[in-house]
């Protein structure tokens, strides 16, 4: 098994030990600390969260610091991270059974180095109940924790952008789901742009829509995919409303046949979810395009 390990000067030791506890059968990488000055361990406890993310269910992580508390907290800020203290071995069994625990967190100022290793074993064969014929309950309360981490993390991603053409009309765009994963295209920002141009930039070059003018709007809660850069990326957006034309693509996204529409029409007609029909609404309050309509 692929086992990311990591700790901070108060859990050096016990990592050490471990390590060579573990190497039997296992991938061991060891992503610091190295020496026994003192350090931060959110710093290594992001490391190995974003290893163990990353790794989609492959790999588990241990954490070590002076009680584990710390390095937990740290590590469950991460997307995709369920990380449990542990301390005896009811809890280290429970920690896999009940709540599929991908990192373990363990203190090397409160477990003896051998209790640790014994934690870790009976963690590592233990398994999640919520894949068993019974165990439903504990996969839809774990996944209900996965969920809670959907709506923390990042301050203000663009997840969509109300276009307008010379004739104010509007066109939509919008993430493909409001409450569950955002895209990245891979949209980048060059050089003095700012978010908005960079957004216009890309549109024009993919898509033959005529862009006139442009709204972004943001949803606070939005999630923070790991990896997500807020420099080089934005997240968007489909498309909802339609576009004239038959077919186009957006960073490999494909956008299907549709119309511009006119702001309040579209406010009333289209089936927005709440946040796009606030942006949308918003727009027509600040722009009075009462007029237009
Ligand atoms: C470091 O002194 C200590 O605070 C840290 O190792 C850990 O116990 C934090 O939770």
């Amino acid at each position: 098994m692929q086992i990311f390990i990591a700790s901070d000067h108060g859990g050096l030791a016990l990592k050490e030990f471990l390590k060579k506890g573990l190497a039997k059968g296992n991938k061991i990488t060891d992503l610091g600390c190295d020496n026994e000055k003192s350090c931060d361990y959110p710093d290594f406890a992001e490391k190995l969260a974003k290893e163990v993310a990353g790794s989609k269910g492959k790999a588990t992580g241990i954490l070590c610091c002076g009680t584990g508390i710390g390095m937990s907290m740290a590590a469950n800020k991460v997307k995709g991270i369920r990380a449990a203290v542990v301390w005896n071995e009811v809890s280290a069994k429970m920690a896999k059974e009940h709540n599929n625990a991908n990192v373990l967190c363990l203190g090397g100022r409160v477990l003896k180095n051998d209790e640790a290793l014994k934690l870790v074993n009976v963690f590592l064969k233990s398994t999640f109940q919520g894949e068993k014929k019974d165990g439903e309950r504990h996969k839809k309360r774990v996944d209900k924790i996965d969920a809670l981490g959907e709506n923390s993390g990042f301050p203000e991603p663009v997840v969509g952008a109300l276009i307008f053409n010379e004739k104010n009309e509007v066109f939509l765009m919008k993430s493909p789901k409001w409450d569950g994963l955002y895209i990245i295209p891979g949209g980048h920002i060059e050089l003095g742009e700012n978010m908005r141009d960079a957004l216009i930039r890309e549109i024009k070059e993919e898509t033959d829509l005529d862009i006139y003018d442009l709204k972004m709007f943001t949803l606070h809660d939005a999630i923070f995919p790991a990896g997500f850069h807020k420099k080089k990326h934005f997240l968007m957006v489909d498309f909802l409303a339609k576009t004239k034309s038959e077919k186009f693509k957006l960073d490999g996204k494909e956008g299907t046949k549709g119309v511009w529409m006119k702001p309040k029409l579209a406010a009333k007609e289209l089936k927005l979810d709440q946040f796009t029909q606030k942006a949308l609404e918003d727009y027509i309050k600040i722009m009075d395009l009462t007029k237009v309509v």
